[in-house]
């Protein structure tokens, strides 16, 4: 397994790579990698010749005040979880490299991103996509694998590659949990172990939803009365929001008529926490 901390030379890899007729799958990740992201490499490894797996804690994606100082690493860790699963090649740079002095240019989307994460981290998927975009013109992959628990940056990603005719495929990669329900995130080292254990009912509360949906329950207000009453009997969870949206366009719906996403952001001390699930009406 290679580690390749320049840019520069991380794209005159991937030329050659596919000078040699190789295909390049891209697994993007800020590191401290867990499940999630192993399983992701995994998604990646049958569906191309090379597996590239960036490690980048993007400062462009972070506010003021958030986390990107304490953001945990673990590099030693991390390669050793990247050789388990198979990655031929982690991209490691550094922010002088992907931001050097004068930086100017950033990319921005106006639909999908407004709402959700949008509206407490104004300019989070700026800097998703900025750096996405970096990524994908670095590693210049065929493929390139993100997990569902972001569901909005999934979305967001799929949109930017699609209007910017990125030429490769978004491959989506299922949300992983730990035994208890609890999706697995870098963020989890945050909860202290009474948070932890309250950290499940945000996996509960999805499972009212479907059980809700399942039982023919079409009102999102009356969804989302259970699932935030469920998510505050926990003294920890302060919820940033609980919503349910058009599976595609991210807006609000009131009434389960077709595909929902219901989406979920709660803080439990310093973690802030995302899970969902897409609702389907009961027919
Ligand atoms: O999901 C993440 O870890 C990050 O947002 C990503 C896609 C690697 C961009 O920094």
């Amino acid at each position: 397994m290679r580690v390749i901390t320049s840019p520069l030379e991380m794209q005159h890899h991937a030329l050659a790579l596919l000078a040699a007729g190789r295909t390049i799958g891209l697994v993007p990740t800020m590191g401290y990698l867990h499940e999630g992201h192993a399983s992701l490499a995994r998604i990646a490894r049958p569906r191309c010749d090379e597996v590239v797996l960036s490690i980048f804690v993007n400062p462009t994606q972070f506010g003021p005040g958030e986390d990107l100082d304490k953001y945990p690493r673990d590099f030693a860790r991390d390669e050793a979880i990247c050789r388990e699963a198979g990655v031929d090649t982690i991209f490691f740079p550094s922010a002088p490299d992907m931001y050097p002095a004068g930086y100017s240019v950033f990319l921005e989307e106006h639909a999908l991103s407004a709402g959700l994460c949008g509206v407490s981290r104004p300019n989070h998927f700026r800097g998703v996509l900025t750096v996405v975009a970096k990524l994908f013109n670095l590693c210049l992959p065929h493929l390139a694998v993100f997990g569902e628990k972001d569901a909005q940056q999934l979305r967001v990603i799929r949109q930017m590659t699609r209007d910017l005719n990125f030429p490769l495929e978004i491959v989506p990669g299922p949300i992983v949990r730990e035994a208890d329900g609890l999706a697995m995130s870098s963020r989890n080292k945050y909860l202290t172990p009474d948070e932890r254990r309250d950290a499940v009912l945000l996996r509960q509360s999805l499972d009212l939803a479907e059980m809700l949906a399942a039982g023919g329950v079409t009102e999102a207000a009356e969804i989302l009365r259970s699932v935030r009453d469920h998510i505050e009997s926990s003294p920890h969870a302060r919820i940033d929001y609980a919503v349910m949206v058009d599976d595609e366009m991210l807006t609000p719906v009131e009434a389960l008529r077709a595909p929902a996403l219901l989406a979920l952001a709660v803080h439990f001390g310093k973690a802030r926490l995302l899970d969902n699930t897409v609702l389907r009406p009961e027919s």
